[in-house]
């Protein structure tokens, strides 16, 4: 199938690098925001132009899936609403090497990275990363938009709510609940529940920044994503779902 990799930053080569070794689908282009990027080349991949082009740029190609390839998770979950809404079929990225057991349950526009593992009967939603060599062990959920960053280790039976983001190398102890939009440092050792929104460092994990939700319609999408006027499709944005 031809498909797309929104995004043609780290993540984007990372993203391509998997497909590439995958070898499931045909990379035709990057789309990406940043003008400076349109015409270039990636991996021998060409920036096709930006998402916003998408209806012109899907015939021109015959794109028939896409898969979003931005770290940032309210940015790369509302760009996937707007690949879906266009046509576009969103497409999972599986490294070979990545272990995942057969009782997993997938969603859509997943990444799942090199080394990395996922243990018997977890749930891993929509537009989720678990980035390379990470680990999510038995029976954990894994809510939408959500990034475990490499190295990171999830015990089992822990839940991850949508937007949440676990920082390089962070240990999650067993039966945990991860609030939704909430980031664990990179290193950090979490055997408490995190709230909501909250910002977690350190071992024992501990709390040391609490965010606010200003506008429900808001949620998951970075202020900086509204406030650009080109890319304005997310602001009737559902709230996400675990
Ligand atoms: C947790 C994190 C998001 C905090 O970033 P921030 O909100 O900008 O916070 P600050 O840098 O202002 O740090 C606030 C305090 O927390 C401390 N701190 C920050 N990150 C920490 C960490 N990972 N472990 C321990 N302490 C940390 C800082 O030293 C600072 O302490 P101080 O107030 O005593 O000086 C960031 O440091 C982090 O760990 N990001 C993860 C990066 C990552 O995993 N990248 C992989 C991408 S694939």
């Amino acid at each position: 199938m031809n498909c797309v990799i929104v995004g043609c930053g780290g993540h984007g080569r990372v993203v391509l690098d998997i497909l590439t070794a995958a070898g499931q689908h045909d990379v035709v282009g990057f789309l990406d925001s940043n003008p400076d990027s349109h015409g270039r080349r990636i991996d021998g991949v060409p920036v096709l132009g930006d998402i916003n082009q998408i209806e012109r740029l899907r015939h021109e190609h015959n794109i028939e899936a896409a898969i979003i390839a931005i770290g940032e998770n309210g940015i790369r979950r509302a760009f996937a609403d707007a690949c879906e809404r266009s046509g576009l079929q969103l497409v999972n990225a599986i490294h070979p090497s990545a272990n995942i057991a057969h009782q997993t349950t997938l969603g859509r526009n997943v990444v799942i990275a090199a080394g990395a593992l996922v243990c018997a009967h977890c749930q891993i939603g929509d537009s989720v990363i678990l980035n390379t060599g990470s680990i999510v062990d038995h029976e954990s959920m894994i809510g939408t938009a959500v990034h475990i960053c490499p190295g990171a280790r999830l015990a089992g039976r822990v839940t991850a709510e949508a937007g949440a983001f676990v920082g390089i190398g962070a240990t999650v102890v067993q039966s945990i609940r991860i609030g939704y939009e909430s980031v664990i440092g990179a290193g950090a050792v979490v055997i408490n529940d995190v709230n909501p929104l909250t910002t977690v460092v350190g071992v024992p994990a501990r709390a040391i920044k609490q965010r606010e939700v200003e506008n429900w319609s808001n949620w998951l999408i970075p202020k900086h994503f509204l406030e650009n006027p080109r890319l304005k499709i997310a602001e009737d944005a559902e709230i996400p779902q675990l």
